[in-house]
């Protein structure tokens, strides 16, 4: 079987550690390992709770995909498009909306978290909640199946968004026929990846992040902040890394060195503030080949263009394709 590759980011904000640990790493293994790979930059999506901010949206589509392209990206193996120049997506959609009940949206739980957190825009108890937002799921099943992607690379909090997907196909199958294939989600390693704060994910609203574009003094200002053992009060105190943050992220990128950071830090020999400032050194050492190839594109920004108008116009191609199965399917070949 073809491993055909879709997955999608909303354009709201540059990438951290959370996205590229949890998912981008992932990426960049997989653009070798498959057949096909789209990647969609969903501003239509994005637009369901950044309605009022269209600006922010475009600025961050470039964002976004400068970023992507910094992990490594190529542009040659993945294909980046832009979700609003694929219409048949928002076609899709509406014939998908009679395949799903309101219900089973509401009880969705990424977007029942997402409702909740969002009091300001849907109301103290997702009163306001709007028809776009509730149905982004239905968008999203549209996105994976215009492009047969059958393997779907995401966070863990993007799972129920692919079994939304799945129970849409299995009923669209059988009412029309067996057209589309199921698609199954591909976890990364390392899942979610904490906040800062210790907070157990780490995002851009909680203010907990790591950004793949922080410059040095950012990096060191938030990694002498990060919470550590609260246990520990004097520099030879021994403690536990296993409730400190920066220990958490020696993990992801000082590998090598990391069973000497436990002991250490385990029989007190190694102070907070040492420690920390080793992390600084990775984190840069680490950030530092993605903000090269990153600075190429920020200085070429005719390049990112048109990279996404290329692969927007390819991705318009297989969707036009699917579509007119689909349609055919559903008996709207006229
Ligand atoms: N919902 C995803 C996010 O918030 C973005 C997305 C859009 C997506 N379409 C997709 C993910 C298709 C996987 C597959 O980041």
């Amino acid at each position: 079987m073809k491993k055909n590759i879709l997955t999608g980011l909303r354009p709201t904000g540059n990438l951290h550690l959370g996205h590229y640990f949890g998912a981008g790493e992932n990426y960049v293994k997989l653009q070798n390992e498959c057949d096909e790979f789209f990647l969609e930059i969903a501003d239509v999506q994005a637009l369901t709770d950044n309605f009022n901010n269209p600006d922010k949206v475009q600025k961050n589509v470039y964002e976004i995909t400068m970023d992507l392209l910094a992990i490594g990206l190529d542009p040659k193996k993945v294909t980046f498009f832009i979700q609003s120049k694929i219409p048949e997506i928002a076609e899709l959609t509406v014939f998908y909306s009679n395949l799903v009940t309101v219900s089973r949206l509401q009880r969705n739980p990424t977007v029942k978290n997402e409702i909740a957190q969002k009091k300001e825009l849907f109301g103290n108890n997702g009163e306001s909640i709007t028809y776009g937002f509730l149905g982004y799921p239905v968008s999203q099943a549209a996105d994976i199946t215009v492009f047969n992607g059958n393997t779907i690379p995401v966070g863990e909090d993007q799972l129920p968004l692919i079994e939304q997907c799945r129970e849409i196909v299995r009923k669209f199958n059988s009412i029309y026929g067996e057209v589309l294939e199921e698609p199954n989600p591909i976890l990364s390693n390392n899942k979610r990846v904490k906040g800062l704060d210790g907070n157990e994910k780490m995002g851009k609203s909680l203010g907990n992040a790591i950004f793949l574009v922080d410059d040095e003094e950012t990096i060191s200002k938030k990694i002498m902040s990060a919470v550590t053992d609260p246990n520990k009060i004097k520099k030879d105190d021994p403690a536990n890394p296993d409730v400190c943050m920066v220990y958490y992220y020696h993990n992801l990128v000082n590998k090598d060195n990391l069973e000497t950071v436990c002991q250490e830090c385990k029989n007190g020999t190694r102070g907070c503030v040492a420690c920390k400032k080793e992390l600084i050194e990775k984190m840069n050492e680490f950030l530092k080949p993605i903000k090269e190839r990153r600075k190429v594109y920020e200085d070429n920004p005719e390049l990112v263009k048109e990279i996404l108008e290329e692969g927007s116009r390819k991705a318009g191609n297989k969707a036009k394709e699917e579509m007119s199965k689909i349609k055919e399917a559903m008996k709207l070949n006229y």
